[in-house]
């Protein structure tokens, strides 16, 4: 497949849509419409009853929409916010319990990556900003102009698994007392005069650049609450499908799943329960395959789960 307009390109295109098992007049959201690769085979998909509501974080995410005319489309619909408020959103709709389909296609698109300005590439010389939505508070020079070294060293060693955690957490302390640590040029920097040797096969700001940004944008929080407003927003039957780009997002989609097919533990009282399941898994975990890695680095990680919602 071409790149999609801005240079995205859909990944596991033809999983996701198997994987929505998507009906002509059914409801479908995608919580991460990027540049809209997946909202348009979706869209191609849906009859003239069917819908597809969009969410993104990023303002130019719902700008790039508007400039690609699907507003136009009765059928789509697109909302600037968090996907950990697809609850709220869905339920403005009177969606609640009614949606077909839901799509997360985590991380950032390529033009959020090839945007030197964004700040989120230790490859291009810009702001050192990283929000996925810019409205938000803090930016990442900000955040890390605050943060202490230990929970740095934290964020580094958990959202990075930096075996450098401490020492580059050390340099920024230090740094920051003498200067500002405000492009990712000086970050790159201190990074690089920071660590005693780098990996042969990655750059050294690798690891560093994907914990701040994981911080800054409470990836892994947005992803938990997103998960589970998900589930109540999904009518019986509908399809929970989630694409993440690294062991963290992917640990926490597969227990989310497992736990909610199993039906959670509860604790108190004498006897140990557990709650009503409310999904069950479909298939196993799928990878992209070869063709499409080779047209497509980004796809190499990517890894896609797929639950359907349990009737009551
Ligand atoms: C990998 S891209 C999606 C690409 C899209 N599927 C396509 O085909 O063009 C991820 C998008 O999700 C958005 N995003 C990430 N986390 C989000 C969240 N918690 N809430 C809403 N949007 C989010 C990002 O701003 C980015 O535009």
């Amino acid at each position: 497949m071409a790149a999609a307009e801005g240079g995205h390109l859909p990944v596991m295109l033809s999983e996701v849509l198997d994987a929505l098992a998507i009906r002509p007049e059914g409801i479908y959201v995608d919580c991460t419409f990027g540049r809209g690769g997946h909202s348009r085979a979706i869209l191609e998909r849906l009859g003239a009853e069917g819908r597809l509501l969009a969410i993104d974080r990023d303002l130019e995410a719902v700008a790039a929409a508007g400039a690609s005319g699907l507003p136009g489309d009765a059928r789509f619909a697109i909302e600037h916010g968090r996907f950990s408020e697809i609850g709220r959103i869905v339920g403005e709709r009177g969606w609640t319990g009614r949606v077909d389909g839901i799509l997360m296609d985590l991380g950032v698109s390529s033009p959020q990556l090839d945007d030197a300005r964004r700040g989120f590439s230790f490859l291009r010389a810009g702001p050192l900003d990283m929000r996925m939505d810019p409205s938000q508070k803090t930016s990442a020079a900000e955040w890390l102009a605050e943060v202490s070294e230990r929970e740095l060293t934290r964020v580094l060693r958990e959202y990075g698994e930096e075996r450098f955690a401490g020492r580059i957490a050390r340099a920024v302390a230090e740094e920051r007392q003498r200067r500002p640590i405000a492009t990712t040029t000086d970050l790159v920097r201190l990074i690089e005069a920071a660590i005693p040797f780098a990996d042969k096969f990655k750059h050294p700001a690798t690891r560093t650049f994907q914990a701040i940004r994981i911080a800054v944008n409470d990836e892994l929080g947005e992803l938990q609450q997103g998960l589970n407003e998900a589930v109540e927003a999904l009518a019986a039957g509908g399809r929970l499908v989630v694409i993440s780009f690294h062991s963290l997002e992917d640990r926490i989609v597969k227990r989310f799943m497992r736990d909610e097919a199993r039906g959670k533990e509860m604790s108190g009282g004498i006897f140990a329960s557990r709650s009503t399941p409310r999904l069950a898994v479909r298939g196993k975990p799928l990878k992209a395959n070869e063709d499409e890695v080779r047209g497509n680095p980004r796809a190499r990680s990517a890894m896609l789960r797929v639950a359907e919602k349990r009737a009551p």
